[in-house]
């Protein structure tokens, strides 16, 4: 039998129009949710992740700026926009895009951003809070991947989630926002001796190794929800996951497709974090 797909277009659509309710209620009552990017040097994908979130931002109601530095600005030059930014009330979010050039230290820079504004959640601070299960901001992919699982319905307590791919950004928070739940969460990574012992007992498998279609269908258990955050981009063009998406969706449960799975989630979390931190600004306000 087939997987059902998760559609992230869809879930994607229906959480902004939700949430899009929250912007107008919040420019009723006079606060914009405001949003600075900082992206130095010009590599391609960035520039067009950037320019992506930049629209999300205007389709939803979101004031947004781009402060671009050339690949060799010194780290000083963008500690000190963001020291502006932080006290800019206009500014609700503020977000470095990654990578940075070599020559810049990203928890340095990371941890300039005021942890209010951090939402991206990589800021230690912030990911000392999702550690303790008190997250200030989900890092935007897995806290996307989350939506998607609820959306569906897909259970997490008590079932067994292999997460591979360890980095910062998806693999470590996906791993703790799913213990968070109640999940069993063994963490591997693409160099996991014998890896398919381990995603074969996966309940809930979430492939973000950035190898394409790395795991195919023999390494997942029949019924098993596959998350892939993959987007490779194979010889002739075309894009796909980290997950052999046609021989897997002949196994698995649930499964999300690439392109039109977890990527739309991402930047729709964003908006969600940006008008979260204008939220919290207004009832502080609020209490005064
Ligand atoms: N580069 C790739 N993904 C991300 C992300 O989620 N946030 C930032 N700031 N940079 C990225």
């Amino acid at each position: 039998m087939s997987a059902q797909i998760i559609d992230g277009k869809t879930i994607a659509g229906q959480v902004r129009a939700e949430w899009k309710l929250r912007v107008d209620n919040l420019i009723e009552k006079g606060i914009t949710p405001g949003l600075a990017v900082l992206i130095v040097g010009d590599d391609p994908a960035s520039t067009i992740y950037v320019r992506n979130k930049i629209k999300a931002c205007s389709n939803i109601g979101i004031y947004s700026e781009v402060h671009r530095f050339s690949g060799n600005a010194s780290q000083d030059e963008v500690l000190d926009c963001i020291k502006k930014l932080n006290r800019n009330e206009k500014i609700h979010g503020i977000l470095v895009q990654l990578p940075l050039p070599l020559h810049f230290k990203n928890d340095q820079v990371i941890t300039s951003i005021a942890t209010e504004k951090d939402v991206d959640g990589f800021h230690l601070y912030n990911v000392g809070a999702l550690v303790t299960g008190n997250a200030i901001f989900s890092p935007c992919t897995p806290y996307g991947v989350m939506v998607m699982l609820e959306k569906n319905n897909v259970s997490i307590e008590g079932q067994h989630a292999v997460v591979v791919g360890r980095s910062n950004i998806v693999g470590k928070p996906m791993a703790l926002m799913l213990l968070a739940q109640g999940a069993t969460v063994t963490v591997c990574t693409s160099k996991t001796k014998n890896l398919a012992s381990f995603t074969r007992n996966a309940d809930i498998l979430v492939v973000a190794t950035g190898r394409a279609k790395m795991i195919t269908a023999e390494m997942i258990k029949p019924g098993a929800t596959v998350i892939d955050v993959g987007i490779n981009r194979l010889p002739d063009g075309k894009l796909c996951g980290d997950v052999d998406f046609e021989s897997a969706k002949e196994i698995a449960g649930y499964i999300t497709p690439v392109p039109g799975g977890v990527g739309p989630m991402t930047i729709t979390m964003l908006l969600c974090n940006t008008i979260i931190a204008a939220e919290r600004v207004q009832t502080n306000i609020g209490q005064v």
